[in-house]
């Protein structure tokens, strides 16, 4: 994989494979680039942003900040309990409201899946819409935040055996993170309960028990399990969880010393993960969130790069 030095231009961010390999590598390399210090490239003196979301959130919400406020770009206070969102305005108003007050992109997580079709449809919104997270559908932040760790430790993405463990229904992570690694060369595996597996992923891996993975993977990817969207029906206790399917610490023995643990957070401990492998050697969790910073303001930049 080559990595250009080409400045890239977005219109939106709305999923991952929407970008080619070639933006893929552009916004690693920037972020790359960001986190040596560099001064991000933009045209105009002022822009605006503002961070809608209607979903809970930390690392996301907050990363943005901190990204926004390194790019020295305006953010708008927004908080969707004291805005006029209490009053029953639909998205499509607050965003048509966002657009027309000048604000140049709106970072939005919603909890409903491709929120942005009938933003990015709209003859009068001209904001940039980044997605954030909509509902189970896509992540595409934090997916490209996971490319860059990932890229950062092993300087490529072919042939590196990788698995996506637990939640995979509810995990937007686990969807754009199977189509992008397959599609940079990545071999998959899906581990973790048969219910929350889906016929449909064996386009990207091969299904198998955690047992069987954990000396040949490279990556660890463990997935929160998502007790919200089960609605009160999950089977399973916290600790039978984490026997049956989680990375317990004898699990971890049994991987490559090489290998490396992550997870888009927050974590379930002793879920999931066990407690003390949230911060091991092997876990790359705190800089993916530090990442996440360094790619949002990739994201950002290429955004704002291509307005007048
Ligand atoms: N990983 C992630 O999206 O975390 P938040 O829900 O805290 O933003």
């Amino acid at each position: 994989m080559i990595i250009t030095s080409e400045r890239i231009s977005l219109k939106h961010l709305l999923t991952a494979e929407s970008l080619s390999d070639q933006e893929v590598m552009g916004l690693i390399e920037r972020a790359q680039a960001f986190k040596r210090g560099e001064k991000a490239e933009l045209k105009k003196q002022q822009y605006f942003t503002a961070n809608l979301f209607f979903e809970n959130s930390t690392r996301t919400h907050k990363s943005f900040e901190v990204a926004e406020k390194k790019l020295g770009i305006d953010v708008i206070e927004f908080d969707a309990k004291t805005s006029s969102v209490s009053k029953g305005e639909s998205l499509y108003d607050t965003v048509l409201t966002m657009s027309a007050i000048g604000v140049h992109a709106c970072v939005i997580r919603h909890w409903e899946e491709d929120y942005y079709n009938e933003l990015i449809q709209s003859k009068t919104i001209t904001t940039s819409i980044i997605n954030g997270g909509d509902g189970s559908g896509n992540h595409p932040t934090q997916c490209l935040l996971d490319l860059l760790t990932i890229y950062e430790e092993f300087g490529h993405f072919e042939n590196l055996n990788i698995a996506i463990c637990g939640d995979l229904t509810h995990s937007r992570v686990a969807n754009s993170n199977m189509k992008m690694l397959k599609r940079l060369g990545a071999n998959l595996y899906f581990c973790g309960p048969e219910a929350w597996y889906n016929k449909k992923y064996e386009a990207y891996g091969t299904f198998k028990p955690i047992d069987e993975v954990l000396d040949k993977v490279d990556v660890m990817m463990m997935l929160r399990v998502q007790h919200e969207r089960h609605e009160g029906n999950s089977e399973f206790s916290k600790e039978n969880y984490h026997t049956e399917y989680g990375l317990t610490t004898g699990r971890a023995k049994k991987m490559k010393k090489d290998a490396i643990i992550m997870h888009p957070a927050p974590v379930n401990r002793d879920v999931e993960l066990a407690d003390e492998l949230v911060e091991s050697y092997q876990s790359r969790i705190t800089q993916q969130m530090s990442n996440g910073v360094f790619m949002r303001m990739a994201i950002l930049e290429a955004i704002l790069h291509g307005k007048a």
